[in-house]
């Protein structure tokens, strides 16, 4: 059984090229919430950086942490000016002091249920899992999906919405 956080680097570069990027009101509502621009931010579960590239867009710094290298790989491409951990978020050692703000995009239900704060896994679920299916079954899901788009003319509208999530330490 091929482990299933590791799905994603082997679409590294069909997963940049097609998915979804964020609004630039999601990196402005977080820095509302936070009441500043922060110094720094510390990206779990990174992927090839779509949200990254909207908070680094801002000139801030951004640590990403990636256990994926290929996914690793086409971030630093992206954007070569961010900083990436290819490591889990658990094994991740923190700078002393600890970090003023922590993103994370769509990857929190990836991170180790009894060390992230406690949330449903179930929650979020990203569509990575026909990634695991059988060869000759996935063939026949795309082949489905490739006719429903060709049927509509080569083009399908999705309509997309973020849910955005903010939280803060009590002091
Ligand atoms: C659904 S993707 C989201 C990527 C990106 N944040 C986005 O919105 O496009 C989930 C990412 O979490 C990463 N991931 C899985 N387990 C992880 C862990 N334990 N620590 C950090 N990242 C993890 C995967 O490699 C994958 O790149």
């Amino acid at each position: 059984m091929r482990e299933r956080a590791r799905v994603f680097g082997e679409v590294a570069g069909d997963y940049a090229d097609v998915r979804a990027g964020y609004a630039d009101e999601l990196v402005t509502a977080v820095f509302d919430y936070l009441g500043r621009v922060s110094e720094r931010v510390v990206e779990p579960g990174a992927g090839t950086g779509k949200a990254t590239e909207a908070f680094a867009a801002r000139g801030v710094p951004v640590t990403c942490v990636e256990p994926d290298p290929a996914m690793a790989r086409v971030l630093r491409g992206r954007l070569p000016g961010v900083e990436v951990a290819v490591c889990r978020f658990e094994d991740w050692v923190p700078p002393a002091g600890g970090v003023p703000l922590l993103i994370c995009a769509q990857a929190w239900h990836w991170l180790d249920e009894s060390t992230r704060l406690a949330r449903d896994m179930r929650l979020l679920s990203t569509f990575s899992l026909h990634r695991l299916l059988a060869e000759d079954r996935r063939a026949r899901l795309y082949a489905g999906i490739a006719e429903v788009v060709d049927a509509r003319g080569g083009v399908v509208g999705v309509r997309l919405h973020t849910a955005l999530g903010l939280g803060r330490r009590r002091p």
